[in-house]
């Protein structure tokens, strides 16, 4: 079988979509599954290209038990081609998506919060002119919704756990 390949979306690729991919990395290792994945990040901005993930959510994710680190960087028309999941974190970033989305291509584009029971339709809160708690806001929709989509994926991609 083919990887199945997934890309998270934000903004600014400091804050969400890398702590996304790092959850999203962290539960697939967990189940055995890290032969079967692809997964990246990408912000629709080029404000902090080349950046490492914002120091107050990687410390909020280091007291939850997830490490990770990443390097920023912006969307492109490459990744209608190469990732078979695209996931925005809200609304926002999907019509910039959708905006910049050739005519025709492979990808799912499905907002992130869409696998969160507690929320289909809602956004992942953009946390950066935040205080602390909206860091671990932000951990705690994450955790449930990338947990959920992973269940998806199996689910969907008929992957069978031993
Ligand atoms: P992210 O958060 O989209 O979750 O990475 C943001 C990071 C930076 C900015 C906005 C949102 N900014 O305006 O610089």
């Amino acid at each position: 079988m083919s990887k199945v390949k997934v890309l998270f979306v934000c903004l600014g690729n400091i804050c969400r979509s890398p702590l996304a991919e790092g959850i999203f990395k962290k539960m697939v290792l967990e189940r055995g599954l890290g032969e079967l994945f692809v997964a990246d990040s990408c912000g629709t901005a080029a404000y902090h290209i080349g950046n490492h993930p914002d120091g107050r959510s990687v410390e909020n994710a280091r007291n939850n038990g997830v490490d990770y680190d990443s390097l920023a960087r912006q969307l492109s028309l490459g990744d209608f081609v190469e990732f078979d999941y695209i996931l925005p974190m809200d609304s926002s970033n999907l019509r910039n998506i959708e905006s910049l989305a050739p005519a025709e291509f492979k990808s799912e584009i499905i907002k992130m919060r869409y696998f969160d029971q507690e929320s289909p339709d809602g956004d992942v809160p953009d946390p950066y002119y935040g205080g602390t708690q909206g860091f671990q806001n932000v951990f705690e929709i994450l955790d449930r919704s990338v947990n959920s989509f992973l269940d998806y994926l199996i689910e969907e991609h008929k992957i069978n756990l031993n």
